[in-house]
């Protein structure tokens, strides 16, 4: 071979090489390609979803409030291949490896998104579960105290695709009205800057209660999205202001948000309010709002949940003999006579396996199909149950059952 010989071959190789990753580059950048990973949109949660769990990369964090009670965690997804889009106010679920000696070997939770979706990255923000006061036996929250102790940045988590149907229509012309109590911001900060970037002019209010200013989370965003926006009106209330905090400088408002301050300050007209907070801040505000004459389709709330590692009440006692449910798959046929709050906690006491997330009738992960049977629900559930299937983390029978599980 002689020395041109080898230089074309040369020359072909680097060019075969050049045009190879010019391919994987258009491939990787390929919309249509991240789709097909990204398997199908789902009709009932309008989420873009994959199947089952995917590797993320704790990316960033950062504390969002001064007592570092509240981090944000920025999650990067391992395979490097776009994100799909998700509805501001959807949640992830996580099952995370949590071990230690009082904690199971995976525990499953939900975080709402707090940002606006961004296809290389999702950010969550998790408040730390305390033990309740007054009950030092009581353990910390699991899964909120493994991310804030254990996630570091290049930590794995497994994450299954977002959902949830409490989301922000940017096609409702009613003004928003957004109202968070405590990590209740997190939904609500991802909805109004969405919201805010879809009509940067539009009218909206945010009435956001924490305790003071040591658990006041994003202060700096808040404000400079009220700074670039002057239809946006902030309410900062604290409930227990510290002795550093000023009226007016810190917070708007001492005190509990509640229907009078919406009175007097939410002007004539209808509104769609958008609410997120603690039990008692739902319980007492919307039957307020509807014993206002607020539409119930105009208020579009979210409640995190039954704390999960609490233990619940059970269900009424059956009256007559027991009913027998049927779990096919497992083989098992076992009687309920009331003595659990409802399917999810009875199958669990009874060790079959049965996948669970919210506990609490939002994320769909305990769905489950209902070969034959009839189960009631308390409330309706929030998520969209498809026909023939029942939840339950919520579901209680009403006759005996068969359940594929
Ligand atoms: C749709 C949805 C979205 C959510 N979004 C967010 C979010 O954005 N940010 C966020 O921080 N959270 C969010 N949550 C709540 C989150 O999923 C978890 O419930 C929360 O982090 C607590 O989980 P944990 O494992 O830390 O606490 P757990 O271990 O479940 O404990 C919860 C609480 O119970 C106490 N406890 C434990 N055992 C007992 C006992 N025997 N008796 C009495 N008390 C007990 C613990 O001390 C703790 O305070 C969301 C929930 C849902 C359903
Ligand atoms: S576990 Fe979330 S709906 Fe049942």
């Amino acid at each position: 071979m002689n020395a041109l010989q080898l230089l074309g071959y040369i020359a072909a190789a680097v060019g075969l090489q050049i045009l190879l990753a010019v391919a994987i580059l258009i491939w990787r950048r390929d919309p249509n390609q991240s789709a097909r990973l990204d398997t199908a949109v789902s009709p009932r949660s309008g989420a873009v979803a994959w199947e089952g769990l995917r590797g993320f990369r704790v990316a960033l964090r950062t504390y969002e409030d001064p007592a570092q009670t509240q981090c944000s965690f920025t999650l990067a997804p391992v395979d490097g291949v776009r994100l799909p889009p998700f509805k501001p106010g959807q949640f992830l679920t996580f099952s995370l490896a949590v071990d230690g000696p009082d904690a199971p070997a995976r525990v499953v939770r939900c975080y709402s998104m707090s940002d606006t979706p961004d296809p290389a990255q999702y950010r969550i923000t998790v408040k730390r579960a305390l033990a309740p006061p007054g009950k030092p036996d009581v353990p910390a929250g699991i899964a909120s105290g493994w991310l804030h102790d254990q996630a570091k940045i290049g930590t794995l988590v497994d994450v299954r695709a977002p959902s949830g149907q409490f989301v922000f229509p940017t096609d409702d012309s009613a003004p928003p009205v957004f109202i968070a109590g405590g990590i209740g911001i997190t939904p609500i900060l991802s909805m109004l800057k969405a919201a805010l970037a879809d009509q940067p002019d539009r009218a909206a209010h945010l009435f956001y209660g924490v305790r003071n200013s040591r658990d006041h989370a994003f202060n700096a965003t808040l404000s400079q999205l009220a700074e670039g926006h002057p239809g946006l009106v902030l309410h900062i209330l604290y409930a227990d202001p510290a002795p550093e905090d000023a009226l007016g400088r810190d917070y708007d408002l001492p005190g509990f948000i509640n229907l009078d301050l919406l009175k007097q300050t939410l002007p004539h007209g209808r509104h769609a309010f958008y609410i997120c907070g603690p039990d008692p801040m739902m319980k007492a505000l919307i039957p307020a709002l509807l014993g206002w004459g607020v539409a119930d389709a105009d208020i579009h709330r979210e409640s995190f949940g039954p704390q999960t590692a609490v233990p619940r009440p059970a269900a009424s006692p059956v009256a007559g003999p027991a009913l027998a449910i049927g779990f096919r798959r497992s083989g098992r046929t076992l009687d309920w006579a009331g003595r659990d709050a409802n399917l999810l906690d009875f199958a669990e006491r009874h060790s079959i396996a049965v996948e669970a997330g919210c506990r609490g009738g939002s994320c769909g992960t305990c769905e489950t199909r209902l070969i034959s049977g009839r189960v009631q629900y308390a409330a309706k559930p929030e998520f969209d149950i498809t026909p023939g299937h029942c939840l339950l983390c919520v579901a209680t029978p009403v006759t005996a059952l068969e359940l594929d599980a």
